[in-house]
């Protein structure tokens, strides 16, 4: 196992209180895996991913649990270390390409600082050589032309391939992605999910792929881990969870699915009735209670224990598939 999420919970402070964003979170996720994070807005997606690297926001703090990346626990680097562990083991790309260049450098400048900063011994023809294989490893064509260019003469799908670039220029073990293709066009996002898992393939790297969109990543990913109101709902093999969901939130968004590549649809589209939790005021016990078509007056006693169902593990009270 490379990286390993034991019971975490992340808090916010905020002003009208603690605000609990992530509750007793575990996952693993394996070399060369493909884990899918799936849930509505605001489940803890995010903050989860940020947890791993260490970059939640100044107003957040882990409240307990561990991340270990090989047998050693991210919560104890610092530093170098730390510094290390971001950029060597673990890169992130992230949802809106555009935002993450600078509009005043060109492409290559860019790539050149990237590499320069995980590999400071390089000259600079060697910097050059490397942001051109980069390129031509993420598929952007005429990659010694499109280094002179700008941030802004790319289109999206451009764009998201040339972050993943820079995330590839220090060969990190494991690549977090966190709603990488949301922004773009339905035949932009499956390229983009080609070349991810292309780069799986070629360089065995583990991918954490964060979504709302249950649809695209249930058909790509070697596990899925679903998400709602800051807590692990269900977590098992993508086929078993496809197959034989075992938590009625899972079956809920099962039952809602557009197939993903559906013409008329770039999202599976969440329409489950009612509103997800609010994190500010959670009620006792389950959060899905309120949109649960199983609920019982035990539902609402104490939040349920994570357990083994079939293949998966599973937070309900009710056993077997639904
Ligand atoms: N800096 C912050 N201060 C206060 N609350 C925050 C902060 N960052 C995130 N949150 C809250 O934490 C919860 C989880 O947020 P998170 O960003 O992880 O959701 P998400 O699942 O990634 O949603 P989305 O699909 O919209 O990206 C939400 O209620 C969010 O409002
Ligand atoms: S614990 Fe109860 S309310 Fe929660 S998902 Fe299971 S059946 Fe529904
Ligand atoms: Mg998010």
């Amino acid at each position: 196992m490379i990286l390993t999420v034991e019971n975490l919970s992340v808090d916010f402070a905020t002003g009208g209180g603690l605000l609990h964003a992530v509750r007793d979170v575990s996952f693993t996720l394996d070399a060369g895996e493909v884990v899918g994070i799936v849930g509505e807005s605001g489940s803890g997606k995010s903050v989860t991913a940020q947890s791993i690297l260490r970059i939640i926001p100044a107003n957040g703090r882990i409240a307990a649990g561990d991340i270990r990346f090989r047998d050693r626990s991210v919560l104890a680097l610092d530093g170098e270390e730390l510094r290390r562990f971001r950029g060597r083991e673990v890169a992130m790309i992230f949802q809106e390409p555009g935002r993450s260049f600078d509009p005043i450098y060109s492409i290559g400048k860019s790539l050149a600082e990237t590499i320069r900063a995980h590999q400071p011994d390089l000259g600079e023809d060697e910097i050059r050589e490397r942001s051109i294989r980069l390129l031509e490893e993420v598929h952007v064509t005429n990659p010694e032309r499109r280094l002179e260019n700008f941030p802004h003469q790319f289109s999206g799908g451009l764009l998201q391939r040339i972050m993943i670039a820079h995330a590839l220029a220090s060969d990190p073990t494991v690549l977090i992605a966190d709603e990488p293709t949301t922004a773009l066009d339905v035949t932009i996002q499956a390229g983009i999910v080609d070349l991810l898992l292309e780069l799986r393939r070629r360089r065995n790297v583990a991918i954490l792929f964060i979504t709302h969109n249950l649809a695209l990543i249930s058909s790509f990913a070697d596990r899925l881990v679903v998400m709602y109101g800051g807590l692990v709902m269900e977590e098992g093999r993508t086929v078993d969870v496809l197959r034989s969901p075992r938590h009625p939130y899972t079956a809920g968004l099962l039952a809602s699915l557009v197939p993903f590549g559906a013409h008329h649809s770039q999202q599976s589209l969440f329409i489950l009735s009612g509103a997800p939790p609010n994190p500010m005021a959670p009620e006792p016990g389950c959060p899905f209670a309120p949109r649960c078509p199983l609920a019982k007056p035990g539902c609402r006693e104490a939040i349920p224990e994570i357990r083994t169902d079939g293949g998966s593990r599973v937070r309900c009270i009710v056993e077997g598939p639904k």
